[in-house]
């Protein structure tokens, strides 16, 4: 009997389930995240004094960003929802109604994103794609394996402005990741952070926050 109840329990609670964020999603993040974090310390680090030799750790971890980003974009057009990434006036609005709301008055909820979210989407995707375009374009001032520099493939006051932009996104990127970091880990944001490591969250955990009609998303498998 007790066994009979466990399984039923369990079984209730998976079929609450609801997968937020796909296993290959998720392992784009985390990827993601360790080549942003390698890529700001060999950047910034020899810039506050901290010598050491740099340039090839950040160059290749430059590059494999670059392919996590093709990667995530040819993804999230195809095989996700564009949609709902998408900041539309009336996200804007909602939020501000939602704000200025008295207790208890009904409000409108988000779908799987919430504005703040999807704000910090594209501020870090801003950032981060401006900052590998031009590292792109800046392999050309480095010797490698593959090519030989070739410092004159620009002017010099056009590879001053790329200079300018890749530093600038940088502490950009540098910003927006540590007021993510911050919130990421906060312990009433605990449910996005296991949607990020386990991929699930309960259809009452997101009921809080978002609109289930808006988003339903996928009945989670094993997690
Ligand atoms: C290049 C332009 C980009 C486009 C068009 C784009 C598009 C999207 C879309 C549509 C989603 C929602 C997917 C879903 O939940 O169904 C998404 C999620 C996400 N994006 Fe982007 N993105 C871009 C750049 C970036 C960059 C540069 C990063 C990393 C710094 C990034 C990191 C993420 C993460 C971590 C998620 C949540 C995980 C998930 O896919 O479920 N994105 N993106
Ligand atoms: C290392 C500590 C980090 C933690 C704890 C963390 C945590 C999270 C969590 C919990 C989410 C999911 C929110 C949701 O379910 O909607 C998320 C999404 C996302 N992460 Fe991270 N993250 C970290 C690092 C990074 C880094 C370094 C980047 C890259 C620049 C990044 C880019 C993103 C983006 C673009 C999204 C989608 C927007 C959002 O939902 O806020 N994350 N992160």
């Amino acid at each position: 009997m007790a066994v009979e109840a466990h399984v039923t329990e369990r079984s209730a609670e998976s079929a609450a389930r609801i997968q937020r964020h796909a296993g290959i999603d998720r392992l784009f993040h985390w990827v993601t995240a360790v080549a942003v974090l390698a890529l700001l310390a060999t950047g910034l680090l020899p810039v506050v004094g901290v010598e050491f030799s740099w340039v090839t750790i950040h160059w290749m971890t430059g590059l494999v960003l670059t392919l996590l980003v093709l990667f995530h974009l040819v993804r999230s057009l195809f095989w996700q929802r564009p949609k709902c990434m998408l900041i539309r006036p009336r996200d804007v609005s909602e939020a501000l109604q939602a704000a200025r709301a008295k207790p208890g008055e009904p409000v409108r909820l988000p779908g799987k994103y919430t504005l703040a979210q999807k704000l910090m989407h594209l501020a870090l995707g801003l950032a981060v794609v401006v900052a590998v375009v031009t590292g792109v374009i800046m392999l050309a001032k480095i010797d490698t394996p593959f090519w030989k520099r070739d410092p004159y493939l620009l002017a010099a006051g056009t590879w001053g402005v790329v200079y300018l932009l890749h530093g600038l996104a940088a502490l950009a990127t540098l910003t927006l990741v540590m007021i993510h970091i911050y919130f990421g880990l906060l312990p009433e944001k605990r449910v996005y952070l296991r949607a990020m490591t386990r991929g699930w969250v309960t259809r009452e955990e997101l009921g809080a926050y978002h609109d289930l009609e808006r988003w339903p998303g996928r009945r989670a498998g094993r997690s």
